[in-house]
């Protein structure tokens, strides 16, 4: 199932934007889908090695992104099996990583799951990867995944984002030698 954006329709002309807070973000989505994740018998575990990092653009662009690829991982995932969601800081980038343990993606499915309509489950629409596409183009962002991870199955979904530089530190006074006249 592909998670659409909100109703309400097209974009007002003027759309808000203050720095969003990726691992907020996260957390906010982990917790919307953790009922559907209880139901499957799923852990969906967050580990983040930091805090506090900002992007430019909308949260909602952000948690539609993750909702699709944590959704896609829950749905490749088998009761009692977990989705892990890891962030990183990569220079000035953030990194989100969504991993599953399921069978992976079939060779002769890599190059087409981007595609709009492109699905491999009965009676999807193949709409969740292609609205991760357009969110992270809103996001300046990038994706790369690799499946079958090394172990021969499972998939990892990588998103890179460009992290809005923490404010300069406040200057400090600086004395400034002058020599003797
Ligand atoms: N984590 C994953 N594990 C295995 N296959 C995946 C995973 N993520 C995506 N895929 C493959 O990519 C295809 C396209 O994914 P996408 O999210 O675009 O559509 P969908 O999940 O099939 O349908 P929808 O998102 O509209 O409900 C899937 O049908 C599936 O074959
Ligand atoms: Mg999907």
């Amino acid at each position: 199932m592909a998670i659409p954006p909100e109703p309400g329709g097209r974009q007002k002309n003027v759309t808000p934007q203050a720095p969003v807070d990726v691992v907020a973000t996260i957390k906010m989505v982990a917790e919307q889908l953790q009922h559907h994740a209880e139901q499957r018998g799923i852990d969906v575990e967050l580990a983040r090695s930091f805090e506090g990092g900002k992007i430019k653009g909308t949260a909602q662009a952000l948690a539609e992104a993750l909702q699709n690829l944590i959704w896609n991982a829950m749905e490749a995932t088998a009761p009692g099996g977990l989705v892990r969601v890891a962030v990183r800081k990569q220079g000035e980038t953030v990194v989100i990583d969504v991993s599953d343990d399921g069978p992976g993606i079939g060779r002769e499915h890599l190059s087409k799951i981007f595609q709009h309509g492109y699905t491999t489950k009965p009676g999807a629409k193949g709409m969740g990867l292609s609205i991760v596409e357009r969110r992270l183009g809103e996001l300046l962002g990038s994706i790369t995944w690799e499946s079958p991870l090394n172990h021969g199955h499972g998939s990892r979904f990588t998103l890179t984002l460009p992290l809005i530089p923490p404010p300069d530190a406040p200057a400090t006074e600086v004395s400034v030698p002058t020599d003797p006249l």
